[in-house]
């Protein structure tokens, strides 16, 4: 499996704290199917001031850790840039990591308030060359009540991130629902760990693709942890995946947010 989304990298972010820490969490990546991984620590002004230059050092310090005790997880740099209005910017001048040096980066959106312009904002990031993926949609307060915004996203081209745990209820019913209902949809989605660290959000997602196998098949689960992560890895071109299919293969469970979604795309918004 491919994981896009981890705070492994040490002395960042509200993840690892220090090396030893690091190499405990690639081991359990390793153990549990992981075989590459983007390093994706926090980029949020006055919060976790990363960028490329503090980033670098650590990933390099973390990579020949990996290489001299033959832990075989391929490290690759990214980060989690939360929503500020001179991203594009800051990315054309190269501030801060994409995935892999591709198109694609990991953007946080505010998980309590509606973002104001966010289409406008998403063509901006376009038209500096740039693809927002769109970090755990199902974990944002507000997706329940304007689902919407996050379809035309999405049918913008990018792709939503979903994490491991949500599917498996870690997070609550409420984004569990709504992380199916992304599913459900046919929306551009793939699943990631989001890991934090060694024990409470660790870097796991074996148990979250038998889920997706059982429920959705094996052909969505192989799209959703492997395929469409190597392309963005690859810097690829991704299938137009929105709205492809909008009626469920199995019933949707009930819920307000989630019936919602489905209605709407029903309806073409
Ligand atoms: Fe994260």
């Amino acid at each position: 499996m491919i994981d896009l989304h981890s705070h492994i990298l040490f002395g960042l972010d509200d993840g690892a704290s220090e090396l030893d820490i690091s190499i405990e969490m690639a081991r359990i990546a390793v153990a549990d199917g992981i075989t590459h991984m983007a390093c994706t620590p926090h980029v949020q002004e006055g919060v976790y001031p990363n960028d490329w230059a503090t980033i670098r050092p650590v990933l390099e310090v973390l990579q020949q850790a990996l290489r001299e005790l033959r832990i075989p997880l391929t490290l690759f740099c990214g980060a989690e840039a939360h929503l500020a209005w001179d991203l594009p910017e800051r990315l054309l001048r190269g501030d801060i990591p994409t995935l892999n040096d591709s198109r694609y980066f990991l953007l946080e959106l505010p998980h309590l308030v509606v973002p104001p312009r966010l289409q406008d904002f998403v063509l901006r990031l376009k038209d500096a060359g740039f693809i927002p993926v769109i970090t755990h949609p199902e974990r944002l307060s507000w997706a329940e009540r304007r689902p919407e915004l996050l379809v035309k996203i999405a049918e913008l081209g990018c792709p939503l991130q979903l994490t491991a745990d949500s599917l498996l209820g870690r997070f609550g019913m409420t984004a569990q629902a709504q992380a199916a209902s992304f599913v459900d949809a046919g929306l551009l989605v793939f699943v990631a760990s989001d890991a934090h660290s060694p024990r409470a959000r660790a870097p796991r997602m074996s148990a979250a693709m038998k889920l997706v196998a059982s429920r959705w098949g094996e052909e969505t689960a192989q799209r959703m942890f492997i395929e469409i992560p190597q392309i963005i890895l690859s810097d690829g071109m991704l299938p137009d995946a929105a709205r492809q299919h909008l009626l469920p293969r199995r019933p949707m469970t009930s819920g307000s947010g989630v019936g919602r979604l489905l209605t709407l795309l029903r309806a073409g918004l």
